[in-house]
């Protein structure tokens, strides 16, 4: 049986960042509690399609999941493991803000269940988190940080770089920052001006596309040296500390999405489905799956495996990309196809979009 996820959609935070296109929001006096009983229900409805199913990683996302109370943290997690079986070694992580540690916040929620935490801290200059819009300082970032470390084994931070002006010099300060603290997972994302962000509005530009080709190589070349394997466009891992969650949607397996921002995959006798938060399971057709799994797939570094793919989809790969595209890929080494394997080079890595875009 294969990896299965439930992923818990928390969608409120303290504050909106200007550069966030995620469903999130500020919200007052939440009601936490309610909010979770329907997730409950949820839980009970989607554990009846999948029973057979063994949960692999629980990842509670956002918005600002560690704003929700360690009780109704270990309430979420009680409620899929009374409705599933959890593998012994199953993930459970949550994404959190270093302006919601409080002294006691990592231990109650550790003391709930989750075994991972991913903390944002996106810059450790105090200029640029000014300008990305956090509420945290660098002092505050590193303080999250060694409490976080101090009380979970796996832990992974966010950082967001190539931003507007930045120094290769600046970014490195960071970069070096961060890995003096040994995590055993970084995702490293370079700023995305999104549509409708109050970056957009605003009309702040990203850096020139030269400049950030750069700093992603040198970034890579960095960690690769610091022992992490990269092994997704953005992500970062120590041996057996990659993000098993997150592997299942590069990887095409299923998982179940609750709360509002929420959707899942689900596969029922050989039928796909997406699942909406409305507890709606909507068909794909066998070609809507295919490129998905082919936009997810090429992301990973390791690329697709074929076999795998013709059972997510019940396609074949080679009969579903563009040969000709595929062909001129390859001859300019961006590209490595084998009987098993469909995967991007590390030259083809800077074209990723394009290459897709042309193989489907
Ligand atoms: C779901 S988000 C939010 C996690 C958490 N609420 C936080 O802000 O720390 C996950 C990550 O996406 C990254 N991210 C969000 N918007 C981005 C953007 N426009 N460009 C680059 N990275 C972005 C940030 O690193 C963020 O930590
Ligand atoms: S980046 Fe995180 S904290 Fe900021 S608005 Fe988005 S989800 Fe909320």
């Amino acid at each position: 049986m294969s990896d299965f996820g439930i992923y818990i959609h928390w969608p409120f935070c303290k504050s909106k960042c200007p550069y966030c296109d995620f469903l999130s929001r500020v919200k007052k006096n939440v009601a936490q509690d309610t909010i979770i009983d329907s997730y409950i229900k949820d839980i009970l409805f989607y554990a009846q399609k999948t029973n057979s199913h063994k949960v692999t990683s629980i990842f509670f996302g956002g918005g600002t999941p560690s704003l929700l109370s360690p009780h109704n943290v270990e309430r979420v997690i009680d409620a899929v493991a009374k409705n599933w079986r959890l593998s012994t070694d199953v993930e459970i992580s949550m994404e959190a803000n270093p302006n919601t540690e409080n002294g006691t916040l990592f231990s109650d929620l550790h003391l709930a269940g989750i075994n991972r935490i991913s903390l944002g801290i996106q810059s450790l200059n105090d200029d640029e988190l000014k300008f990305l819009g956090r509420t945290h300082n660098a002092s505050q970032a590193i303080h999250a940080l060694e409490t976080a470390l101090k009380i979970f084994d796996n832990c992974s931070a966010d950082l967001i770089y190539a931003l507007p002006q930045q120094s290769m010099k600046e970014w490195n300060k960071t970069l070096q920052k961060i890995l003096s603290y040994h995590l055993g997972h970084l995702s490293l994302y370079q700023l995305t001006i999104e549509e409708n962000t109050v970056f957009a509005k605003k009309g702040i530009l990203p850096l020139n596309e030269e400049a950030a080709a750069d700093m992603y190589l040198s970034t890579t070349n960095t960690l690769q040296q610091n022992g992490f394997e990269h092994y997704e466009i953005s992500n970062y891992a120590q041996p057996n500390r990659q993000c098993r969650h997150n592997l299942l949607y590069w990887q095409g397996d299923d998982y179940v999405g609750i709360g509002e921002g929420a959707h899942g995959r689900l596969r029922i006798e050989n039928h796909f489905y997406a699942t909406t938060h409305h507890l709606q399971l909507e068909e794909l057709t066998a070609t809507e799956r295919a490129e998905e799994l082919l936009l997810m797939g090429l992301r990973l570094r390791s690329g697709i495996n074929k076999q795998k793919f013709y059972q997510n989809c019940g396609l074949n790969l080679d009969d579903i990309i563009d040969t000709k595209a595929a062909k001129d890929f390859v001859s300019d080494g961006l590209l490595i196809n084998t009987p098993q394997n469909l995967k991007i080079t590390s030259s083809g890595l800077l074209v990723t979009n394009k290459i897709i875009e042309e193989l489907i």
